[in-house]
């Protein structure tokens, strides 16, 4: 347990990966959208406002993969009159468009309003959920070279996420929705979602709805009522058997993104679910790294 702290993140994109373009617009110089969409994906009744938002380019030069991020600055100044620290958001849409064939894009955002315990105004995350149609937001980016999706049709994807980490984990599944859609072959998919309950967690709806033969979906709730509190490193250990199977497999992909704190759960899980197997995590998780192979991004 003692070494799983150590990021196990690799520094290069899979091999397959297509080139992504980072930094073409600044804060200085950033790009205009036009909101298309705004949509509350978490239940009425639940804590989490968690917001759908799509963001149209027209025809500015704007291109993405799945993975990577842009960046939201809120309009206005400060406490100390300083423009507003743009904030990053990972893209939850296919390289192709929210819409196929559009120049638009999705983020998945959750209002702030408390931070540890104690009530907190996000000032970037409420002027994006409150974001209306027709509105003009200021961009910046694209961000991010190596939390890429590879296009080999072998690769499997073993994605792991908290709350709004799944948007990342959207857009690889559509991508590859699109093009079994269109009879190309693809690899396994398998999914871990944890959110507190089934009502916060983004997309479920949507989610439940997607093929058993595209992706293999499991839910972690914390905080269903009468039932026992299950993170995603949890049912990772009790799907071990199939979890085991891709680990064992050079064409897997791993992808974790939400929570920092669930970092060391997720690796420890990965360790014994190895180990149970008689494989060496840590062997593995190098050449995984050297790879291409294995991505986390946490906050
Ligand atoms: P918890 O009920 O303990 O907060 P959030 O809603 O804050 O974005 O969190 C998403 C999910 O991640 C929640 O179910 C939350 O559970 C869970 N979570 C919190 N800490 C960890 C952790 N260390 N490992 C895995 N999951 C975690």
């Amino acid at each position: 347990v003692s070494q799983v702290n150590i990021s196990p993140s690799s520094t290069v994109p899979p091999w397959s990966a297509a080139h992504a373009y980072t930094n073409l617009y600044t804060a200085k110089a950033s790009a205009q959208a036009k909101v298309t969409g705004n949509l509350r994906i978490t239940e009425k009744d639940s804590a989490s406002d968690t917001h759908h938002v799509v963001l149209d380019f027209g025809v500015l030069s704007f291109p993405v993969l799945e993975g990577q991020s842009i960046a939201i600055a809120p309009p206005g100044l400060d406490a100390l009159g300083r423009p507003h620290m743009p904030r990053q958001y990972s893209i939850a849409s296919a390289r192709d468009g929210e819409r196929a064939g559009y120049n638009n894009l999705s983020i998945t955002v959750k209002r702030v309003t408390e931070h540890e315990g104690k009530p907190h105004f996000g000032v970037a995350s409420n002027y994006v959920c409150d974001l209306k149609v027709g509105d003009t937001v200021n961009i910046v980016g694209p961000f991010g070279s190596t939390f890429l999706m590879p296009n080999h049709a072998q690769a499997n994807l073993l994605m792991i996420c908290t709350g709004t980490g799944s948007a990342p984990m959207r857009g690889f599944t559509e991508r590859v929705r699109r093009e079994a859609q269109a009879k190309k072959p693809h690899g396994k998919l398998m999914l871990f979602f944890g959110a507190r309950t089934q009502s916060e967690l983004p997309y479920f709806g949507p989610l439940t709805k997607l093929p058993a033969e595209l992706i293999d979906v499991n839910f972690a709730f914390s905080r269903t009522p009468n039932a026992p509190k299950k993170y995603v490193q949890d049912v990772m250990l009790e799907r071990a058997a199939d979890v085991v199977k891709l680990l064992a497999d050079e064409q897997t992909y791993l992808y974790v993104c939400g929570l920092k704190g669930m970092e060391t759960g997720v690796l420890e899980a990965l360790r014994r679910i190895s180990a149970d197997a008689n494989m060496d995590w840590a062997a593995l998780a190098q050449a995984m790294k050297t790879q291409g192979r294995i991505h986390f991004e946490t906050y």
